[in-house]
């Protein structure tokens, strides 16, 4: 696998990839790596000749009181993890690289992107839309994959890359569980013992109200009891405009957001 860390390389490569025929796959991250992203790289793999997977943890989709400095960070770790799962290439740019001065463009995803995740972290999808667009401009992929574990943040890039006649298939990738459930997460790295005991609850409350067990304001009350610190949302929304459910005959998701402790975890299933 190489490992390139300038645009202009990254360019050159794909560029070379593709006078020779093949097809390319992307799959961005931001390392903390774990089997989710690896089953994303697989994904790519299987879909196009050449992946590209990227390690570039995102300034901008961080507020200031965020997790940005403490984010999980061991390139050697990641890039011979991405190299085992099928990556050819390993793009990891510094912060100037991917900002460099006088960077002044955002991209803005309007309504899918302001509510839930967008209500509690409002620059959280700006600098994701920003980032992602810069990453797909800069490797021009057939196809890029992302995790379903972020959803809403999947249904952003498919808007953002309709809305923009970016052209590239997205693909969504199933979400990796624990054996108790949790979707694995660089997040989980955080948590203590006792935590990450209680951390399944997320997943467990979530499945019961999309089986029509529970209603989401009982499955937020079960987490409190559980020791989350409290709850940012529970909610049923329709899988493609993410607002509350009105018409039954639409498909739908339950998605939730939760803090225990210092670290948020957020977790999502399709309602049958
Ligand atoms: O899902 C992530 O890891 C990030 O939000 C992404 C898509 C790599 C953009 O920084």
């Amino acid at each position: 696998m190489q490992i390139v860390r300038t645009i202009a390389d990254l360019r050159r490569c794909v560029a070379q990839w593709r006078a020779e025929g093949m097809s390319v796959g992307l799959v961005p991250t931001m390392g903390g790596l774990h089997a989710g992203h690896l089953s994303l790289v697989h994904e790519a793999d299987n879909r196009t000749e050449r992946v590209v997977a990227t390690l570039f943890v995102n300034p901008t989709q961080f507020a200031p009181n965020e997790d940005f400095d403490s984010y999980p960070r061991d390139e050697a770790a990641d890039a011979a993890m991405f190299e085992d799962a099928g990556a050819a290439l390993m793009f990891a740019p510094t912060p100037d690289v991917m900002y460099p001065d006088g960077h002044a463009t955002k991209v803005i995803v309007e309504e899918l992107g302001a509510v839930l995740e967008g209500e509690f972290r409002p620059q959280f999808f700006v600098g994701v839309a920003t980032i992602v667009t810069k990453l797909l401009l800069q490797s021009l992929p057939d196809v890029a994959v992302f995790g379903e574990k972020d959803y809403q943040q999947l249904c952003v890039i498919r808007t953002m890359v309709r809305d923009l006649d970016i052209p590239v298939e997205i693909v969504g990738g199933e979400t990796v569980r624990e054996a108790d459930g949790l979707a694995m997460s660089s997040r989980n790295a955080y948590l203590s013992p006792q935590q990450r005991a209680i951390a399944p609850a997320l997943y467990d409350n979530l499945r019961r109200v999309a089986a029509g067990e529970l209603t989401a304001k009982a499955a937020s009350a079960n987490l409190s009891d559980a020791g989350f610190l409290s709850v940012d949302y529970i909610s049923v929304c329709d899988s493609e405009t993410l607002q509350p459910v009105t018409d039954p005959r639409r498909s739908a998701r339950v998605l939730g957001a939760a803090w225990l402790g210092k670290t948020r975890l957020i977790d999502n299933l399709a309602i049958d």
